[in-house]
């Protein structure tokens, strides 16, 4: 039976172009959504550009840009970046989009009529020097919760408190730095406190199957209590509150942003002409993955989750979260502002996709923060990648284009049969990880065949039988081009652009996860080099670009 599986992405910021860090977090969905298809369900991946929000009004304020230009500037680009990367979307929508705008509306206006949103009027953090109600992030101070200075008005990173700007202490404006005052306006708060009980099931049956950092988090929410949240803002760049009395405010960006899955789900349905697909997936039948980084918890178990039972549409809620921690660059935590970061552009120019989606598997941080350096990402591609699985693939490929005319002998030992009926086990062991979120692991399984597989060669020693007993070396050479499409196989999820081309040097265009059978005969090409060696000179010139 196929399976549906909606598989929902992060949607990056339109503000600033993408980095390592994005990408650590945003990469476990593309592997899951290959690894789907690859088995043979039914996979409906979707994202897009989180467009509104301070940070993008305040960049194109000092830009003297619209703040519209601004976010499609960077949605065109991250269009482009994703796609080198191999980023396999069925729908990568923005948030400004107009479709998504008016069912966003739709849903407000829904919500309110059911009494899941209520007026309410508060005390709002005002800056008289610079004019205007701060935005919860521009407001920092010190955390109610941990005490840890620098909290943000919306969340504190040290202990990843949900919060209020009210709440914080000795309060400063972000934009001028002086403590600002307070001033009152009305906003639309969401009833999410009528939700615990709700939250709190969702987390009883499906929280053993997020990881743990989603599971703890949650836990610690609902231990203190849900509380109503204000889904407006005084901003003008954004969703216009579509209820009489708000004209001039916007709905708060993380509100909307979360229903761009469901809106891009839609409008996915709307295109391929079959307008009601959309729900197979979003039904209880339907398995569905999260995936972000873990700064993003609170919005992916408890927000969206509250608006999705708010809507009573029994909706399918988070069956899987797979929430990564923090990547650090060169052991320093990531800061935009003073350029300790990778910037995917600029990685896209010198490096291959591949390389980096080994490298973000193998030393992701999947459990914990985890590093990138440079002198690792070397030392890796070298010999893991162009060392162990390229050179398989070349000299296996040599063989057949030398002594076998460019086509795959025939024949096995009993030593390279059970070569591969270890590797066509790994199809289900690797599988099983990565379904439950595990993809070092399964990327480990990978590569310990890969190396028994280049240990076979050398054990047989081809170079010899070649001259000796050709029927013997016939034997090697097609025990590692079968063991070859099995592993293109399995890397495939991780390393598509490598694993395409080799499946179809076999003449393999539509694969499925199993091992596959080529018949003695068929013609091998051998592709060019999949994983160039990278000089150790690069790593002083990238290190020199960090920071300045
Ligand atoms: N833009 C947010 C961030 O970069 C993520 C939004 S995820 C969404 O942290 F689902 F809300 F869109
Ligand atoms: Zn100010």
């Amino acid at each position: 039976m196929t399976r549906k599986i909606l598989i929902c992405s992060a949607w990056p910021y339109g503000n600033g172009s993408l980095h390592l860090g994005h990408i650590a977090g945003l990469l476990p969905a593309d592997i899951l959504a290959r690894y789907f298809r690859l088995k043979g369900d039914s996979v409906l991946f979707v994202s897009g550009t989180d467009c509104h929000g301070t940070p993008i009004a305040v960049r194109a304020s000092q830009e003297g840009r619209h703040p519209r230009e601004v976010a499609g500037h960077y949605h065109r680009e991250f269009v482009q970046n994703l796609t080198a990367l191999g980023f396999s979307f069925d729908r990568y929508a923005a948030t400004m989009d107009p479709e998504h705008q008016e069912q966003v509306k739709a849903i407000i206006v829904h919500l309110y009529r059911e009494g899941w949103l209520y007026p309410r009027v508060q005390k709002q953090v005002w800056c008289d020097q610079c004019k205007q109600f701060l935005p919860d992030r521009y407001v920092e101070g010190n955390c109610p919760r941990c005490g840890a200075a620098g909290a943000r008005g919306d969340q504190c990173d040290a202990c990843g408190s949900l919060l209020d700007p009210g709440d914080l202490g000795e309060r400063r404006c972000k934009l001028c730095g002086e403590p600002p005052g307070e001033k009152e306006t009305q906003h639309l708060f969401f009833k999410l406190s009528g939700l615990q009980k709700e939250v709190e099931q969702l987390l009883a049956e499906n929280g053993r199957n997020w990881r743990v950092n989603a599971r703890e988090m949650t836990r610690r929410y609902l231990r203190e209590g849900l509380q109503d949240r204000a889904i407006s803002r005084d901003i003008d760049w954004g969703i216009p509150v579509p209820i009489a009395g708000y004209e001039g405010k916007r709905i708060y960006v993380w509100f909307e942003a979360v229903l761009g899955y469901l809106t891009t789900s839609r409008r996915w349905a709307e295109e391929r002409g079959e307008p009601d697909v959309w729900k197979e997936f979003w039904n209880r039948e339907a398995i569905s993955y999260y995936v972000h980084g873990k700064d993003n918890i609170p919005f992916h178990t408890v927000i969206f989750p509250g608006l999705l039972l708010a809507m009573a549409e029994d909706y399918n809620l988070p069956n899987r979260v797979i929430s990564s921690e923090f990547l650090t660059i060169e052991g320093k935590k990531l800061s935009t502002s003073k350029n300790w970061a990778i910037w995917i552009p600029d990685f896209l120019e010198n490096y291959r996709a591949d390389a980096l989606r080994y490298f973000l598997t193998v030393n992701g941080p999947e459990a914990r923060d985890a590093d990138f350096s440079w002198r690792e990402f070397v030392e890796r591609n070298n010999g893991e990648l162009a060392g162990a699985w390229g050179n398989l693939v070349n000299r296996t490929g040599s063989f057949i284009q030398r002594y076998f005319a460019g086509k795959i002998p025939g024949g096995a030992n009993p030593e390279g049969k059970q070569l591969l009926e270890e590797i066509e086990a790994v199809f289900s062991s690797a599988g099983k990880a990565i379904e439950e979120g595990r993809f070092k692991e399964a990327l480990k399984l990978a590569f310990e065949q890969i190396r028994a597989c280049n240990k076979y060669f050398d054990s047989q020693a081809p170079w010899q039988t070649i001259k000796t007993d050709k029927a013997a070396c016939a034997a090697t050479i097609a025990v590692c081009i079968h063991a070859i499409a099995d592993l293109a196989v399995l890397t495939a999820p991780f390393m598509p652009f490598a694993s395409e081309t080799i499946l179809k040097a076999l003449g393999l265009e539509k694969v499925f996860w199993q091992a596959q059978t080529i018949p003695a005969g068929t013609p091998f090409t051998k592709p060019g080099i999949l994983f160039p060696n990278l000089d150790k000179e690069i790593i002083d010139k990238e290190l020199a670009k960090l920071g300045s």
